[in-house]
């Protein structure tokens, strides 16, 4: 294999705007006929026309240029060195805790997203690598969680579905201290509103099947290193478990891109208003949402954040009633999911946290009374005429 796709963070960008970046990411034009996209070079391999001299992509697996532009422009966008995409977040996730070996043990969000639980305690266990799931939200929980051989600290914040907030800055520097290997998944905020890596954090992941991509059509991955280092041992996973992105999808999630700065304003004034008209309902046990004035991590999250995001859960009060609200609701796609432009309620409970014991969901606070809105770019006032008459009876 040659050296292949290195990525490079071209240093003028950097000082650009996030909005700008959005648009301006460095492959936007193609260099050899100006079209204005990124070419989708849909080939597996790569001539060698001199085979002393390799062309800078010789397999697709190993380096595709329309996957680079991508890993490039997330790592623009993320303020990391060099970025990496993924078939699925879960693909991202599962090649980016290959960093830890047999023997291992890492700290992990304990309300972490269903399917990294499902990874941890049933997969990677069973190869050595061990986990202790804790409310980060809690430093001194973090730090008791400490074992001779933690090797790394995961987060998630906001955490999915209760939006539970973790001090990133805080976590790290301990961890740092302990020389633990740092990651976020920053699926919930996006690099629009949290960039982990300028607080020291090693690795950022994102299903960026999510916001990122933010039409519900396609499903991908990313990571972004902080150093050259960890980015050298992520190309190596990347490529040794060939957990790649196709092509095709690269450049419809770059499409997507685009538009997220636009997408997640428009969706968090809408979440706001969402949350605040629940808030008032007799009938919400509880609503949460980290732009809410007593919601317990607003101060950390405002510290580290420059927006709440576009999710809001809420407790009904039942499992009956949740069903009857999902059953009812007639706009928002009732789905599996989060972070398209068409709202989605999900129903974590039997979707997204159906793999973990109940006790342990309930203990989690994911009760059965629990959804979980994405507020899309509908408009709000249609989406809470609707949410009322789902929630009437
Ligand atoms: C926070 C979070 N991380 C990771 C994932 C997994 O991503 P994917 O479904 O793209 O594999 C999800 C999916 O719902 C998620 O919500």
């Amino acid at each position: 294999m040659s050296d292949l796709g290195k990525g490079h963070q071209d240093k003028g960008k950097q000082d650009l705007k996030f909005a700008t970046k959005l648009l301006h990411f460095g492959s936007e034009i193609d260099g050899a006929t100006g079209a204005s996209s990124v070419p989708i070079y849909q080939a597996s391999t790569f001539h060698h026309a001199d085979i002393f001299n390799p062309p800078v992509h010789d397999y697709s697996r190993s380096g595709n240029p329309t996957r680079q532009a991508l890993e490039d422009y997330i790592a623009l966008l993320e303020g990391g060195v060099r970025g990496f995409a993924y078939s699925s977040g879960m693909a991202a996730i599962s090649s980016t805790f290959m960093l830890l070996s047999a023997g291992d043990h890492m700290i992990v969000t304990e309300d972490v997203y269903g399917g990294t639980y499902r990874l941890l305690t049933s997969i990677l266990n069973r190869h050595g690598i061990e986990s202790t799931f804790v409310d980060m939200t809690d430093l001194d929980q973090v730090k008791a969680a400490l074992k001779p051989n933690t090797k790394a600290v995961y987060m998630e914040t906001p955490s999915n579905p209760t939006l539970k907030i973790t001090d990133i800055e805080a976590v790290t520097k301990w961890a740092k201290e302990h020389d633990l290997l740092t990651m976020v998944d920053n699926t919930f905020m996006t690099p629009y509103y949290q960039r982990p890596i300028e607080v020291g954090v090693d690795i950022v992941l994102h299903s960026a099947t999510k916001f990122l991509g933010g039409h519900s059509d396609v499903l991908a991955g990313l990571a972004v290193a902080r150093t050259e280092e960890i980015g050298r041992q992520l190309k190596q996973l990347q490529n040794g478990l060939g957990t790649v992105l196709g092509v095709q999808e690269s450049w419809l999630l770059m499409r997507g891109m685009k538009t997220l700065q636009a997408r997640m304003k428009h969706s968090e004034e809408s979440a706001a208003v969402l949350a605040a008209w629940l808030k008032g309902r007799q009938d919400i046990t509880q609503v949460f949402y980290p732009g809410l004035i007593d919601h317990p991590g607003r101060e950390i999250h405002e510290k580290q954040s420059t927006g709440y995001g576009a999710v809001v859960s809420f407790d009904v009060g039942s499992g009956e009633r949740a069903k009857q609200v999902l059953n009812r609701a007639r706009i928002p796609l009732v789905a599996v999911s989060l972070g398209a432009v068409e709202s989605i309620l999900s129903y974590p409970a039997m979707m997204s946290h159906a793999a973990m014991p109940a006790e342990v969901r309930l203990e989690r606070g994911i009760t059965d009374g629990l959804l979980r809105f994405s507020v899309g770019l509908e408009d709000v006032d249609d989406l809470i005429a609707d949410l009322d008459q789902a929630l009437q009876g």
